[in-house]
């Protein structure tokens, strides 16, 4: 298949402004010198994305949030929106992490809302879904990630869902050192395709890039990105090291 592959970092809240330009100026070398055969993306800290953007090569590596706001602009102490995110020199945002869900409560309504701001910013989306332990041992994954898609992005036109990457991350996988089998990720990354297919058509589900989340390293990245409806991976922990990543990035032959 021909849609895009990509390997996107999440720092997480992690590096210090310091820390985060040396890793960046690290992977831009490195990749500037020998090019990747997969999209790269990091997705940093709000603090880091101007600094980064003046020296990153987006033709290579591409530069994200992590999160933005669900509200345009005015009275949010706090809050960075969408346009503040663009206005850095960045392209994409990680929206719906199961850590945002969980521990800053974002339902899919908010969810929604920061989708349609993003698109309208000109950011793409990297939209992530994904079944707790529980609901995999109730076996309800499916029913999980479709409910997370039908509540947050089946509201998009078929020209706006093409500016989103979708990120599988069952959240048991995510940090534990406990990946997905590849053939348990495949089995639900093929499921997921195929609700893209019931909704937007089988074009628009073949170009869609699923990447797969969840203690994804360089040891474990050949099997999973081998299966075919796995398109690469959203890396968290393996992200905060140049050499790590570029483990996984060179999984892509
Ligand atoms: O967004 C990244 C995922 O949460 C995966 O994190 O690679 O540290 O398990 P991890």
């Amino acid at each position: 298949n021909m849609r895009k592959k990509i390997v996107a970092g999440n720092w997480k809240m992690n590096m210090n402004l310091q820390d985060g330009i040396a890793l960046a100026k690290e992977l831009n070398e490195t990749l500037t010198n020998e090019k990747p055969n997969c999209g790269v993306i990091i997705c940093t800290p709000f603090i880091h994305l101007a600094s980064i953007a003046q020296f990153l090569n987006q033709d290579v590596i591409g530069l994200g949030a992590e999160n933005c706001a669900d509200k345009e602009k005015g009275a949010y102490t706090g809050e960075v929106s969408a346009e503040m995110v663009k206005s850095t020199g960045a392209q994409y945002v990680i929206l719906g992490h199961s850590e945002r869900r969980g521990y800053y409560a974002e339902t899919p309504e908010i969810l929604k809302e920061k989708v349609l701001l993003a698109l309208k910013n000109g950011l793409k989306v990297i939209f992530c879904i994904g079944e707790s332990l529980e609901e995999r041992e109730a076996g309800k994954q499916n029913e999980v990630v479709k409910a997370e898609l039908e509540g947050s992005v089946f509201n998009l036109t078929e020209e706006e869902f093409k500016n989103i990457i979708i990120a599988y991350e069952p959240i048991w996988a995510i940090g534990t050192g406990k990946t997905a089998t590849a053939d348990q990720a495949e089995e639900i990354h093929a499921y997921i395709r195929s609700i893209i297919a019931e909704k937007y058509g089988q074009a628009v589900a073949d170009d869609t890039t699923i990447l797969y989340g969840g203690s994804c390293k360089a040891s474990n990245a050949p099997e999973l990105f081998a299966k075919p409806d796995i398109d690469g991976g959203l890396i968290g922990g393996a992200s905060l090291k140049a050499a790590d990543f570029m483990g996984i990035i060179n999984a892509w032959k």
